[in-house]
């Protein structure tokens, strides 16, 4: 089997104001000790990689007192050229949303804005035709049919049951236009039987690599970009013919983030790509 890699476009945030300051998921512990420089010194070889392997990285402007905002993923959904703003749960994040929408905005992608709790790619991941929508912790269900209004790929609903898995991406891992990478007990069994009748060929993780993030990686059909700690997964991974690249990021993982999160697709329109 031969596997294509896709030259990406991506949005990052550098993490010069990192910090773990409140909670908002069960990964966040504001008394544990941060090491500030580290985060920033992890961040930037994972930025590195994505260059090395030929990606191309786009730079937000870090806002200083917004401690998440190196969670790009959150900052929006681009699909096509169109660029859906997010509406954060939490009052914490909330002034991310404005900042990411200006970038989108100066970049030329069409805008639409939310209308209910929609955090962006952390919750919307594109799986080949099929736009997977997490619900049940951030993104509001109501948002999912926006999503298909706005983008017009058919929406399908995950519903997300476990605290630590709270957003889909730290979940579930689009690796092709085919196949995902999932753990299953992060998903209501209506979800599950879905996941199966969807994607037959899915790769199963086990708690133990969804625990160190695992999941959240980012591949480019070829290379997958995951959390170091993620052993199993990438054994997996390397079974079905993927190359695999360990990123330790255990500093942002303190604030429930890793690989993923931290990156935004900037998916053109089909006919500019
Ligand atoms: N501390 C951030 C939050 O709880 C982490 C966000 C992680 N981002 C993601 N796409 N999963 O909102």
């Amino acid at each position: 089997m031969t596997m294509d890699a896709t030259r990406q476009r991506f949005l990052m945030c550098r993490p010069t104001y990192f910090a773990v300051d409140y909670a908002i998921n069960p990964w966040m512990d504001p008394t544990a000790p941060v090491d500030a420089d580290l985060a920033i010194r992890q961040w930037e070889r994972l930025r590195q990689t994505y260059v090395d392997l030929g990606h191309e990285v786009e730079l937000i402007d870090p806002v200083a007192g917004l401690p998440d905002m190196v969670f790009a993923a959150n900052g929006g959904t681009v699909i096509d050229g169109k660029a859906m703003a997010v509406q954060f749960r939490d009052p914490q994040r909330a002034d991310e949303a404005p900042a990411y929408r200006a970038w989108f905005e100066a970049a030329g992608f069409e805008m639409h804005d939310p209308k209910h709790v929609n955090e962006g790619e952390g919750d919307v991941l594109l799986a080949g035709d099929h736009l997977l929508a997490g619900t049940g912790f951030r993104t509001a269900h109501a948002s999912h049919a926006q999503l298909q209004e706005v983008f017009g790929y058919p929406v399908i609903t995950m519903q997300l049951v476990d605290p630590r898995f709270y957003h889909l991406d730290t979940a579930l891992t689009v690796l092709d236009e085919r196949t995902v990478a999932y753990l299953p007990e992060a998903f209501s069994p209506g979800s599950r039987a879905v996941l199966r009748r969807l994607f037959p060929d899915a790769i199963h993780a086990t708690m133990a690599d969804a625990e160190v993030l695992g999941l959240n990686a980012v591949s480019d059909g070829r290379h997958v970009v995951l959390p170091a700690q993620a052993t199993d997964l990438a054994a997996k991974l390397r079974d079905r013919g993927y190359e695999t690249i360990g990123i330790d990021l255990s500093e942002l993982r303190k604030a429930g983030g890793g690989p993923k999160c931290c990156t935004l697709r900037l998916r053109q329109g089909k006919a500019v790509k």
